[in-house]
């Protein structure tokens, strides 16, 4: 078994877990892309020179097969990338309940149940490093999003809840809080937005997705996977139970 640190992340084949994954292989680790995509999973992992796992992360099954078939595999998990995520967008009263039960089951218990299972490899060599793809939505509300908003609330729990139990074990954990990035989950957005306006894309962009922040653009996916290298280098040793934002300014205001 090599010494090279394992870095798994989940939601993989696609947008930000992509990006964090080509990353992450820049940076030298030995690098598994989790994802429900099989069909992009493997083409990207092929083509950045990672290993695909395919998995559910919305059943609790398929998170325990993704963890067991990673410590098989690789002997262990240094690195864990808690970033699979899906939108929906609809008022309370007329949000579906069984959507509800996805998003929180994905983008909560998922995180939970791989920071359980991946414990033990990190706490074993005295060090690990946690970063959960939260939003500038685990920090302020906006309407009608309101599973992915409580969703990301909780995942602020987790947390700071793990850094606390991590940081005498080397292990830690951290929250990369994005405003918009320019990415399919958004894109797909950003043509629903327009049809519903009736505008343009350009002005569902500036008009209502750039207003409330003071740098006029969108982040690009690359940017995010930057700041999980930096949180996974030596020098990020301190940084643990944050809440990062990498917002635009957004929650400055
Ligand atoms: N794009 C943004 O503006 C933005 C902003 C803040 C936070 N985020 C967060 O970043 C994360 C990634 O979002 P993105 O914009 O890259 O989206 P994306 O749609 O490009 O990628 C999400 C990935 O998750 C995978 N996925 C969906 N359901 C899954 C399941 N059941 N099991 C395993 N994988 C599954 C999808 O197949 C896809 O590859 C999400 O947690 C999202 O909340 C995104």
């Amino acid at each position: 078994m090599s010494n090279q640190q394992v870095a798994l992340i989940t939601g993989a084949a696609s947008g930000i877990g992509l990006a964090t994954a080509e990353a992450l292989v820049s940076s030298g680790r030995t690098v598994v892309l989790a994802d429900v995509n099989i069909e992009a999973g493997e083409s990207e992992a092929e083509r950045i020179g990672g290993t695909f796992v395919p998995a559910d992360l919305s059943r609790r099954e398929g998170c325990s097969l993704l963890a067991e078939e990673v410590l098989d595999r690789f002997g262990r998990c240094d690195i864990l990338v808690n970033n699979a995520g899906i939108q929906h967008v609809a008022a309370i009263e007329d949000f579906p309940e069984e959507k509800w039960d996805f998003i929180i089951n994905l983008m909560l218990t998922a995180p939970f149940l791989l920071c359980k299972y991946f414990w033990p490899s990190m706490r074993e060599r005295g060090w690990g490093r946690i970063v959960n793809i939260n939003s500038a939505h685990g920090l302020r509300a906006s309407e009608f999003k309101v599973a992915y908003i409580s969703a990301k609330h909780g995942l602020a729990g987790l947390t700071k809840t793990a850094a606390l139990e991590g940081g005498p074990q080397g292990i830690t954990v951290n929250s990369i809080c994005p405003a918009y990035v320019r990415t399919p989950l958004v894109e797909n957005q950003i043509d629903a937005q327009a049809a519903t306006h009736g505008i343009a894309p350009e002005e569902v962009i500036s008009d209502i997705m750039l207003k409330k922040v003071a740098v006029k653009k969108l982040i690009e996916p690359n940017e995010i996977g930057e700041l999980v290298v930096y949180l996974c280098s030596d020098a990020a040793a301190c940084i643990t139970g944050s809440m990062l934002t990498i917002d635009c300014g957004w929650t400055a205001g």
